[in-house]
């Protein structure tokens, strides 16, 4: 049963084939924007694939948005597959990246590739992403030779949050710009499919997207990207606290959800809920009979009962 409302303007069904990695490379190719967005279960991932969107990413975002970790880098590799699992098995047509969390791949290359089968073989991923620009161009291309389709993801990396100092724009100056350009072209070398750029000026991300061929991916990159990436919770308002700037609310699903548990506590409450129509029937015949059991039932309790001391027991 499709869960989106009738006029949602998502292809059909039947129209739709498996995204792959080749199709993401066509839409780049074709100038037409690619569209990704985050997902950690079931219904988020049902909801993301029935819209007709072309990616989903299983973030390491989960850290922040589901699970409550004040930054992305506690969570394990086994919660993520916990995780990928649940997605996998909400969707059908989108292309499904996993991505690897903080020091399951940082430590050597054999360590990635490991990682990274997991992720393809316990959770059903077509593919996996990796933080980080020349540094991780020798183990993205381990884990491509291997089979294994790579997204690389430069600019803000939230894994390295400590050594960049906190969430900071990065690439804003002309040096550090063209380090990303250099990150982005070791990553296309090493055979990536395509490279989130995450909060870098929009002519920076241009830069970026001229010079490689695989597709780039913003994220508070502004236009400058082949296609963009949000975050599920972010962009519905699921997600307390300060939204950066990058952020755009589609829906306050935040409020709403508070607003509506708040009615049925008060229903509740007021006995308001359940209503008639909430409750299931009975035969009017049935329910005079299991009245009569009942009542038989009781009488039998009372017989059974002790008399009182030195009292005598009244039988109706
Ligand atoms: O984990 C995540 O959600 C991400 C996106 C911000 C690209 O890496």
């Amino acid at each position: 049963m499709s869960t989106l409302p009738q006029d949602a303007a998502a292809p059909a069904a039947t129209e739709r084939r498996k995204v792959t990695v080749r199709t993401i490379q066509a839409r780049r190719d074709k100038g037409e924007p690619i569209t990704m967005l985050t997902a950690y279960d079931f219904p988020s991932a049902r909801l993301v694939d029935e819209a007709g969107v072309e990616m989903i990413l299983v973030g390491d975002s989960l850290a922040m948005v589901v699970l409550g970790h004040e930054n992305t880098l506690s969570v394990t590799l086994d919660e993520m597959l916990h995780h990928a699992r649940a997605v996998r098995r909400g969707a059908r047509f989108a292309l499904l990246v996993g991505d690897l969390p903080f020091m399951t791949y940082q430590v050597n290359e054999e360590q990635a590739l490991r990682s990274a089968g997991r992720y393809v073989q316990e959770a059903g991923m077509d593919a996996v992403k990796i933080e980080g620009g020349r540094s991780m161009a020798a183990t993205a291309r381990r884990i491509v030779t291997a089979g294994i389709p790579v997204q690389g993801h430069i600019g803000l990396t939230p894994q390295s949050v400590n050594t960049l100092g906190g969430w900071r724009v990065q690439g804003k100056t002309a040096r550090a710009a063209m380090d990303l350009i250099d990150d982005a072209v070791a990553l296309e070398d090493a055979g990536v499919f395509s490279i989130v750029l995450e909060s870098v000026p929009e002519p920076v991300a241009q830069a970026i997207t001229d010079r490689v061929r695989v597709p780039t991916i913003g994220i508070g990159a502004g236009l400058g990207a082949s296609g963009q990436v949000l975050v599920y919770h972010d962009m519905l308002g699921l997600h307390a606290g300060l939204s950066p700037r990058f952020v755009r609310h589609y829906a306050e699903l935040g409020r709403a959800t508070g607003e509506a548990i708040v009615a049925y506590a008060a229903d509740v409450k007021a006995r308001r809920f359940p209503a008639p129509e909430h409750t299931y029937p009975m035969p009017e015949e049935e329910l005079a009979a299991f009245r009569e059991l009942l009542a038989e039932r009781e009488r039998e309790r009372e017989q059974r009962r002790p008399a009182p001391e030195g009292g005598r027991r009244l039988i109706a």
